[in-house]
């Protein structure tokens, strides 16, 4: 059945993403393309809360589809979790006509959108816009290609000074408990070792990998060490490591938010306007409660339940590429 709609709320929520600017000139374009109107709720439920919402026409969002961050702006709302920031949401939504919503964000996102589809049965959609690529029912979330390119351009300048001087760097990229970027970032950046959070290596496992290059005279490397890692973060692997090495000057490189900044890569920007008018789109077909994914190149949605039951596995052939590499 198809959803009677007439004013789309769109807003970006949680962690900001390369690409969700041209996930919602998307959405607003496609609005406005059938001939629906269109609102910007700022900062997330942060501003659903407070009643921060701006009209949006085709041309408000001109000139941002090559722009890192969100125009509107986004943040973890804490009030949103609670039964009466919901119901504030609610009056400000419907003071305002609006009667369905688009969430650009995450796995926290989702399950707030969740939560207020059940209480308030408003047609909502989430589309996924995370650096970390973790949501389960889509092969890429947006941002994901464009931070791992980033971390990727900032590991190659560091092996140039890590050669030069003979050292070893650990590099520790972001994903919060997923270690998607971290396993690209190892492979595309030629890493002896990476340390991800899905699988569990010793310290044991990792003095014996560094000591074999020793043997063959590697005389630097790169450790990309996942932040979810469950041994340490790069600081804690470089202090123990140095406690037991003697062989190599050992530097540390936390690469934190510049992977979530800077213009976001073709890939995310058509990922985005692929997923932004599919968001519009199912909402006009009726589709409630699901997420907007891609897997095998084509538009899927998927239901809240089956995103959450499921984690976004790395695939083992990505593993295997790895491990004969990083000899
Ligand atoms: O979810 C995106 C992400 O960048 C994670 O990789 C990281 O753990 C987290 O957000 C950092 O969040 P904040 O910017 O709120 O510190």
């Amino acid at each position: 059945m198809e959803n009677n709609i007439s004013k789309i709320g769109v807003f970006t929520s949680g962690g900001d993403a390369p690409g969700m600017n041209a996930a919602i000139r998307a959405v607003v374009r496609a609005s406005i393309y059938y001939k629906k109107e269109v609102y910007g709720i700022m900062q997330g439920y942060e501003g659903m809360i407070s009643g921060d919402i701006v009209k949006l026409g085709a041309r408000s969002v001109g000139n941002i589809i090559q722009r890192g961050g969100t125009i509107l702006k986004t943040a973890r709302s804490q009030e949103f979790r609670t039964r009466e920031g919901r119901e504030k949401a609610f009056q400000n939504l419907k003071k305002n006509g609006i009667d369905s919503l688009v969430a650009i964000g995450g796995d926290g996102t989702f399950t707030g959108l969740h939560k207020f589809y059940e209480e308030f049965k408003v047609p909502s959609i989430c589309i996924p816009g995370t650096i970390d690529n973790d949501l389960a029912g889509t092969d890429f979330t947006i941002g994901f290609d464009t931070a791992t390119n980033t971390a990727v351009e900032a590991i190659d300048k560091i092996r140039d000074t890590a050669i030069s001087h003979n050292r070893l760097f650990f590099i520790e990229v972001m994903g919060r408990n997923s270690g998607y970027i971290a396993i690209n970032c190892g492979i595309a950046g030629g890493a002896v070792a990476t340390i991800l959070p899905e699988e569990s290596i010793t310290m044991d496992d990792l003095f014996a990998k560094l000591d074999e290059g020793g043997k063959t005279n590697k005389k630097s490397s790169l450790i990309v060490v996942a932040e979810g890692s469950k041994i340490g973060g790069a600081i804690e692997l470089a202090e123990k490591f140095s406690k037991r090495n003697n062989y190599f000057d050992i530097k540390v490189t936390i690469l934190g938010h510049l992977q979530r900044g800077g213009t976001p890569t073709y890939f995310d920007r058509v990922l985005a306007s692929k997923m932004g008018v599919a968001s519009v789109e199912g909402l006009l077909a009726g589709r409630n409660d699901v997420m907007v994914g891609i897997q095998n190149g084509k538009i899927v949605y998927n239901d809240f339940n089956t995103i959450m039951a499921h984690h976004h596995e790395i695939d083992n052939e990505s593993l295997r590429i790895a491990k004969i590499l990083s000899i």
